[in-house]
């Protein structure tokens, strides 16, 4: 199949969520919410999702925007909306050992507000985003430019309106409730997040505390809550997909407990059972040197990038990347001086492979054309690391990708404080401004970064990993994915992983793959 997935992607190049959650002023003020589900506080509807095996009649119970913590600063965010399917097609199904798919719908690590029905985009259309993709495949694309790209905008960038546009938010929640599973939708605070005295609340570690207070709630009224509460399988793109990744590898762990008291969060278990993550944007702290190496020699916004800070940057990826004493999913340990063969072999190579197999033969010889360094025999496609580069021509981000010298990236926002809009939380941008690091901000990367809790094999983390990046996606470096899942294969997890050739931010090339292995791991049938 060479569908191919349209997103819509926010002017600061970030995939937006379902609804851009208020940026100011809570919607609530801090009334007490209970912590026992309602289980007879639904209504009844009826939608029509679209999978890839077709349009299904679904009837379904929602319960809408149920508070998730006892204290909620912003209920239009730290609460879940829940749909449970019980027709689809005319034919009755029971939903109570279900898979429970617990739907991210974050992007940009701005604020998520949680929808009134997931499968109702505000305004009354029918929701789900664009699934099935509008973008034909094949030879008609301008090789090298991710298709998902949007405009080339430097940086991530500080706040903005976002608009809609959800990532594998649309395409997985309806493939899901088709295949019997509950589905939760869940808002969280982001960093955008102003209080009307002007302080800020959705700061790091808000997101992933709220998402964990989530976990909590669902677990916490096991027996009463819809579906099974101990196959909760997590799903996000881009920083959703950072925050679900980030939700599987630390489940309980105590570094979050003040947060998680503050917040009002039930007492449970915040453990989950698997995490579905598109194009992660995480490991924060190391990404800038991971995009230098990767992409230290390409172009941004049509010009070179600054070649000094650039080799600063990449000199130092060795030396992370070695320590990390990874094994990747060939079994073999993940140097940075074999991780442009590893990617090539693992990943780039069989993404074409599988995307030039799916086209006509005519295509295919189109395709080919118009890409010379591309080998294809035997059924294989073959190049070089150096031509998949020059395939891709450009970079997203200047230099540095994540920690900016001004402060003006999305993760200098996310660094803040109460008080203080953005803070650096890399030595290096800090020596830059001749600034030292704030106290916190080690502490406070940790709680920020997945790959901290797989390498000190957290035993609580989630088991199951299904990972999707596109091959043309410099949101950011290539390797940040595949560390992610080399990390958790070397802990002996499953581990789904692949790449979607020339496919940009935010694609979802296979939903029906994601539900055949969240059915797989849980054994629904
Ligand atoms: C997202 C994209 C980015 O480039 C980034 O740095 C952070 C988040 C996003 O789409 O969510």
């Amino acid at each position: 199949m060479n569908r191919r997935t349209l997103l819509a992607v926010g002017a600061a190049g970030m995939v937006s969520t379902v609804a851009a959650c208020t940026s100011s002023s809570p919607s609530s003020p801090a009334a007490s919410s209970s912590l026992t589900f309602d289980k007879n506080a639904f209504t009844e509807k009826t939608t029509t999702v679209t999978t890839v095996a077709g349009d299904k009649e679904v009837v379904y119970r929602l319960y809408s925007k149920v508070a998730y913590v006892a204290k909620p600063v912003d209920v239009a965010c730290q609460s879940l909306s829940v749909a449970v399917p019980v027709k689809i097609d005319g034919k009755e199904v029971d939903a109570t050992n279900a898979p429970i798919l617990f739907e991210i719908p974050v992007g940009g690590y701005m604020p998520a507000e949680t929808p009134e029905d997931p499968f109702v985009q505000a305004g009354g259309m029918p929701g789900g985003g664009m699934p099935g993709g509008g973008m034909p495949g094949g030879a008609g694309m301008p090789s090298g430019a991710p298709d998902g790209g949007g405009p080339p905008g430097g940086n991530t960038g500080n706040g903005g309106a976002l608009p809609t546009g959800m990532g594998s938010t649309g395409q997985n929640t309806h493939e899901a409730i088709a295949a019997g599973w509950v589905v939760v939708t869940v808002g969280a605070r982001g960093r955008t997040n102003k209080a009307a005295d002007g302080t800020f609340y959705g700061k790091a570690p808000a997101v992933i505390v709220d998402l964990k207070a989530a976990v909590r709630y669902i677990r916490s009224n096991k027996g009463v809550f819809p579906g099974d509460t101990d196959k909760i399988i997590s799903d996000g793109t881009s920083a959703g997909g950072a925050v679900s990744t980030l939700l599987g590898a630390s489940g309980d762990s105590d570094l979050y407990s003040k947060y998680l008291t503050e917040a009002g969060a039930a007492d449970a278990s915040d453990a989950i059972f698997g995490v579905a993550a598109y194009c992660p944007i995480t490991d924060l702290e190391n990404a800038d040197t991971a995009y230098e190496f990767l992409y230290g020699s390409l172009p941004a916004n049509g010009q070179s990038v600054d070649a000094t800070v650039s080799a600063e940057l990449s000199g130092a990826f060795a030396a992370y990347q070695d320590g990390l004493a990874v094994k990747g999913l060939d079994g073999k340990t993940l140097t940075a001086g074999g991780y442009r063969n590893y990617l090539l072999t693992q990943y780039l190579q069989p993404a074409a492979t599988t995307y030039l197999a799916g086209l006509s033969s005519a295509e295919r010889s189109e395709y080919l054309a118009a890409n010379g360094f591309i080998k294809w025999s035997g059924g294989k496609a073959t190049f070089t690391f150096a031509d998949f580069l020059t395939h891709l021509g450009s970079r997203k981000k200047t230099v540095p990708a994540f920690d900016a010298f001004d402060l003006s990236a999305g993760e200098n926002n996310l660094f803040g404080t109460a008080t203080v809009d953005n803070r650096h939380f890399t030595g290096f941008s800090a020596a830059k401004a001749s600034a030292d690091l704030d106290a916190d901000i080690p502490d406070l990367l940790k709680l920020m970064n997945p790959m901290h809790f797989l390498l000190e094999r957290n035993e609580a983390r989630a088991k199951n990993w299904f990972i999707r990046l596109g091959t043309s996606d410099t949101d950011t470096s290539l390797t940040v994915s595949s560390n992610v899942a080399a990390a958790a294969s070397t802990l002996g997890d499953t581990v789904d992983s692949i790449m979607y050739w020339d496919a940009g931010h935010g694609a979802n090339n296979d939903p029906e793959a994601f539900v055949a292995w969240g059915n797989k791991i849980t054994g629904h049938a």
